[in-house]
């Protein structure tokens, strides 16, 4: 029986992106929606769980992608409403890559550092996607983190929304431009980068100031990169004492996991893949050289 994969995207165009790691993964077809809307929810998901008996329905799962994260986790809760036992499908939820990429950013501070209790993490831009699921999984695992903003106000709405999604207390702080950074960083033990793409955010003196600093990561691709000094294909290297990836050097196992979440989803019907399960077919896939 042929694996169908439902694309959910709440972006007009379905990501390209998402299909071809399906495809990779071991799909057979993606059917696949931009522009989906909450009501759009229900008969879409229905259409998948009224046609093939409850034994073959592990054959049949469901993406959720699209630029926005809060549409993404309001499409989520609607496809989970719209089943009910033994009519399921399994689910993911990876938005602009959110949760894919905070896993695996996760997974190389935790190899490097082993325990975070108590340790203290500074996420550059962590009002993002990519920046909130780190957050919350990083400060679940007992680390004390710290996001900045730009802006005060989006800088507190994110840290209430990572408390409540993830139960668990983070801070947050404004950083405006460099000139602050020596008192955001100070303490820390891990520097996370997750501004935009093409945006340098810290300088290369800046981090090599801060004499506790264990662990820098930049999740940024495009130059210029966002910690100055750390370079793309970094993958564990130490520079001036800290522990280095970059983008790339996290972006392969995030590919990796991504293809192993996508190829889950067909092992049975009931799988919801959110950020902690994800974190959790992470660990399942084991230790990784560095
Ligand atoms: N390596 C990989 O496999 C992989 C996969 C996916 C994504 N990524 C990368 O991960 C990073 C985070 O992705 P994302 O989607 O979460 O990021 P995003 O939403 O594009 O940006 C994150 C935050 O950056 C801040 N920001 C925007 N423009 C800025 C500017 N000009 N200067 C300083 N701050 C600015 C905004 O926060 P405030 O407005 O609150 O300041 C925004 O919330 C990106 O670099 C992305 O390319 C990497």
């Amino acid at each position: 029986m042929r694996k169908l994969l439902l694309q959910l995207d709440s972006s007009r165009l379905p990501s390209v992106f998402d299909q071809v790691v399906a495809y990779d993964a071991g799909a057979d077809v993606i059917m696949s929606y931009g522009g989906v809307a909450e009501s759009d929810v229900r008969d879409l998901i229905h259409g998948c769980i009224f046609t093939r008996g409850p034994k073959d329905l592990h054959n049949t799962a469901v993406w959720i992608g699209g630029n926005n994260m809060s549409a993404g986790e309001q499409l989520l809760a609607m496809a989970q409403d719209a089943m009910f036992d033994p009519l399921k499908v399994s689910l993911m939820l990876d938005s602009n890559g959110s949760n894919t990429t905070a896993v695996a950013a996760v997974v190389k501070i935790e190899e490097t550092l082993g325990d975070l209790s108590g340790k203290k993490v500074v996420i550059l831009a962590g009002t993002g996607p990519v920046g909130q699921r780190a957050a919350g999984l990083l400060a679940r695992d007992g680390a004390r983190v710290t996001i900045t903003s730009r802006k005060p106000e989006q800088g507190e709405k994110a840290r209430q929304f990572i408390s409540a999604r993830f139960n668990v207390q983070v801070e947050a702080t404004t950083l405006t431009d460099s000139s602050r950074l020596p008192g955001v960083l100070e303490g820390a033990d891990v520097l996370l980068n997750s501004g935009p793409a093409g945006v340098q955010m810290v300088p290369e003196s800046a981090w090599t100031a801060v004499k506790t600093l264990k662990v820098a990561v930049d999740l940024n691709a495009a130059p210029p990169l966002g910690i100055e000094g750390v370079e793309v294909n970094d993958a564990g290297e130490k520079r001036n004492g800290v522990t280095v990836y970059g983008a790339f050097g996290v972006g392969t196992l995030k590919t990796k996991l991504h293809k192993a979440c996508v190829a889950r989803l067909f092992t049975r019907n009931d799988l919801v893949l959110d950020a902690e399960a994800i974190a959790e077919v992470a660990r399942e896939m084991g230790p990784r050289k560095k």
